[in-house]
């Protein structure tokens, strides 16, 4: 075990990750146009963070339209950005385990007001943050300036703590007022994500899964999973994307994996059909008098 390093260099790699996300995410969302590639995008925005000297601490999420989440370029993805698609680019990297999650949505139609919707829900939580506030009350802002403009906040995603190499600790942010839960303390880290939708405001399990994750070690006998496991190990637990990974028995090494316990799956996460999501995410830290955003 290496000895874990000072608050102070901890506090350098939030903020440096978080500079690099938010420069890679402009970048990247720039690139986004009708007749564009998918697998174009996400392969050139992950290269960056790469070449900008940080780890992906996920794949590049890129969620189209009624999708709200955990969708990515398949390795021989042949989508392309069309009229009238709503994209949301959610970009997570790490300097030394210390993540900055971050998105953004791209409106190549006329959803311009929903739009406006989760970032200016994010704008508002991010207003309130400081010690002694309530998860209940950030997610209260997000709700009001949501539902304000006629949209529904998702229900059923939330923001979320962020640790070293861990991108989901407690406490969850939710997208909708309660009352309670955690109260925020100074130094706590986390990301808070507000997705505003024209649907249902849930979103449920697609039958698409890209993303991957190991959750647990054991010994595993079948050549393709052990070699899926071979280059999965280094991710120290983080997610990963079907492209990173070998293809010969791909499938099947997968489902025995999962069937196993060793591996998790992310299914993509969609509200009803012909419905759009637009969702908008930043990273702070809490300070003694409100935080900082490390990925402005
Ligand atoms: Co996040």
């Amino acid at each position: 075990m290496s000895t874990p390093p000072h608050d102070d260099e901890v506090f350098d790699c939030y903020t440096e990750a978080g500079k690099i996300a938010a420069r890679v995410l402009r970048r990247g969302a720039g690139m986004i146009r009708p007749g564009v590639s998918l697998l174009e995008v996400v392969e050139s925005v992950e290269q960056m963070a790469i070449d900008a000297g940080a780890g992906l601490a996920f794949p590049l999420n890129l969620s189209l339209n009624e999708d709200a989440a955990h969708d990515t370029a398949s390795i021989r993805d042949e989508r392309l950005f069309a009229e009238g698609d709503v994209a949301k680019l959610d970009l997570g990297v790490h300097l030394e385990g210390y993540i900055a999650d971050t998105a953004i949505t791209v409106d190549l139609g006329d959803h311009a007001l929903l739009v406006e919707a989760s970032a200016r829900a994010l704008e508002a939580a991010i207003a309130l943050v400081r010690p002694g506030v309530s998860i209940g009350e950030l997610g209260g802002a997000i709700q009001r300036e949501i539902e304000s403009r006629g949209f529904r906040p998702i229900a059923n995603l939330t923001g979320h703590g962020l640790a070293r190499y861990a991108i989901h600790t407690p406490p969850n942010i939710p997208n909708l007022s309660f009352q309670g839960g955690a109260v925020l303390e100074e130094g706590m880290v986390f990301a808070i994500e507000p997705f505003a939708s024209t649907g249902s405001g849930r979103v449920s399990d697609m039958p698409r899964v890209e993303i991957f994750q190991q959750v647990s070690i054991k010994p595993v006998r079948l050549p393709a999973a052990r070699r899926i496991l071979g280059v999965v190990r280094e991710r120290r637990g983080m997610p990963f994307a079907r492209r990173w990974i070998p293809e010969e028995r791909q499938d099947f090494a997968l489902s025995t994996l999962i069937q196993q316990g060793l591996v998790r799956a992310y299914p993509v996460l969609a509200d009803v059909p012909g419905s759009i999501v637009s969702q908008h995410e930043h990273t702070l830290i809490v300070t003694d008098e409100g935080c900082i955003v490390t990925t402005a």
